[in-house]
């Protein structure tokens, strides 16, 4: 059964009382829609189509050519929006799968579900539908008198009968393509002006074309997000099950709940997260680290075997064996090399340490290229910026550079030499010299390096 699928993204979503279009509105890391597109990707086994119209450019923006896009100009209703893809997809497929960018939660594993009951029993739609005592605004199922369904109200039509009808539409369905291309143009307008999907379902029962309705599994998963209260309880539900994926995975937290890992992140076996963890974007964390408590990192790549204290990571590169905090900045651009040890209150920005180098307290390195086994000595600084530029400073290898140094950049300095405290290095220093003073003066070759 070749299957498209069609995800609508092109309401305003005017309850969210936003600028942002409603399907851009991150959960944890990612465009709300961008959960909808993903699950639909793996149930279908093809890109899915994207209809957009509110903000439309923003939301190509977000999704580039991860999906096929075609635009509703006017927001006629989901009946209509789905019709704008008829031109791109008829013949193209045998079924099509069409569901809301507005429900995150839904899994790939439902969806493939109810692709498997239409294959299983062919009619002109398989639906899913959920039983529960909040309905949230959703459309009721109503049901005949043997039981069969008949047609989706809309709560806003509803009778106050069909109010309490405690079957709802999460708006997760699979049409027969032909069947749904035709009747999309028997969709009569509602009275708010709007076609709506959900009356193919009457069409259907009205034509004695049997509705089949697969029962959702899991309620959690068919929360629709109209409003920012939703979006946080979709956010909650969403960060549990990222947690517990992870744990499953053999990460250990020690407090789930205040732990947020954001969907684009991994992390190894026997990594050990404290709480109030924070792991953003496209973060990876190797094995056997212990992250926290109170650590963010952002786009980083951590290796194994790391010890990260009360930290705050973004754009780094942070090798095996490394160990930084409690009170460590690493920002865009800082590598530290396998074994580096970072302690309390060090900033790293654009800069590389190699192997083996320790900066323990109190330092600033920007714009730096630092060798093995480099002793960065207690409040050094490198001064990078004149008030125009940045200049790069470049230590050698076993250099030892003494407390409270100001390096004074562009400025090399060779391998073995050592700075006293409190020295001013405004110039170059040649391999294994001592300098001392302000500003620094050689005043010693030392022996060759270890
Ligand atoms: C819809 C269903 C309702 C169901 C609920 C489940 C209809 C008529 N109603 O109601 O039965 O219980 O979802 O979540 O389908 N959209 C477009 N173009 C439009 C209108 C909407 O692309 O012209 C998109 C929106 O961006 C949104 C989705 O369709 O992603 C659903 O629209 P929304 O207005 O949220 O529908 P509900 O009122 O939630
Ligand atoms: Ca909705």
């Amino acid at each position: 059964m070749k299957v498209a699928s069609i995800i609508l993204a092109a309401g305003q979503g005017t309850r969210m009382r936003s600028s942002l279009p409603k399907v851009l509105h991150p959960i944890l890391g990612r465009p709300m829609a961008w959960y909808a597109v993903d699950a639909a990707r793996q149930a279908a086994q093809s890109q899915p189509m994207l209809v957009v119209g509110h903000g439309a450019d923003a939301v190509r923006q977000a999704f580039g050519d991860a999906v096929h896009y075609v635009v509703q100009e006017n927001q006629l209703g989901t009946g209509h929006a789905v019709m704008q893809a008829e031109s791109l997809l008829r013949g193209q497929a045998d079924a099509v799968l069409v569901t809301y960018a507005d429900m995150p939660l839904v899994t790939a594993a439902t969806l493939h579900r109810l692709l498997q009951a239409h294959a299983a029993q062919p009619g002109p739609i398989t639906m899913l539908t959920v039983m529960a005592d909040d309905p949230r605004g959703f459309g009721r199922i109503v049901r005949n008198a043997v039981g069969g369904v008949q047609a989706i109200v809309e709560e806003a039509q509803a009778t106050l009968e069909q109010l309490a009808i405690r079957e709802l539409n999460p708006g997760v369905y699979c049409f027969q393509a032909d069947w749904l291309w035709d009747a999309l143009h028997r969709i009569p307008i509602s009275p708010k002006g709007e076609y709506y999907l959900t009356d193919l379902v009457g069409l259907a029962a009205a034509d004695h074309l049997p509705v089949q309705a697969i029962l959702a599994e899991d309620a959690a998963e068919m929360l629709g997000v109209n409003t920012r209260v939703h979006l946080a309880e979709a956010t909650a539900i969403m960060r549990r099950r990222i947690n517990q994926r992870w744990m499953l995975d053999g990460v250990t937290m020690i407090d789930p709940a205040s732990t947020y890992i954001e969907s684009g992140v991994t992390i190894g076996r026997d990594t050990v997260l404290w709480p109030n963890t924070y792991l953003h974007g496209s973060t990876q964390i190797g094995e056997e680290c212990t992250i926290g408590p109170d650590t963010i990192i952002r786009d980083t790549r951590v290796g194994s075997r790391c010890e990260i204290l009360a930290a705050v990571l973004e754009k780094a590169v942070v090798e095996d064996g490394v160990e930084i905090g409690p009170f460590g900045h690493l920002r865009k651009g800082a590598h530290l090399a396998e074994g580096v040890h970072m302690g309390n209150f060090g900033e790293v920005k654009n800069s590389y340490l190699g192997p083996g180098s320790k900066m323990g307290h109190f330092s600033y390195l920007g714009d730096a290229t630092i060798g093995v086994d480099v002793n960065i000595g207690a409040g050094t600084i490198t001064c990078n910026y004149d008030g125009q530029h940045k200049h790069p400073t470049e230590i050698g290898d076993h250099v030892f550079i003494g407390s409270d140094t100001m390096l004074v950049a562009p400025l090399k300095i060779g391998a073995g030499a050592r700075t006293g405290a409190g020295a001013v290095v405004t110039k170059d220093i040649p391999p294994n010299t001592l300098v001392v003073g302000v500003p620094a003066r050689p005043i010693r070759k030392l022996d060759e390096a270890k």
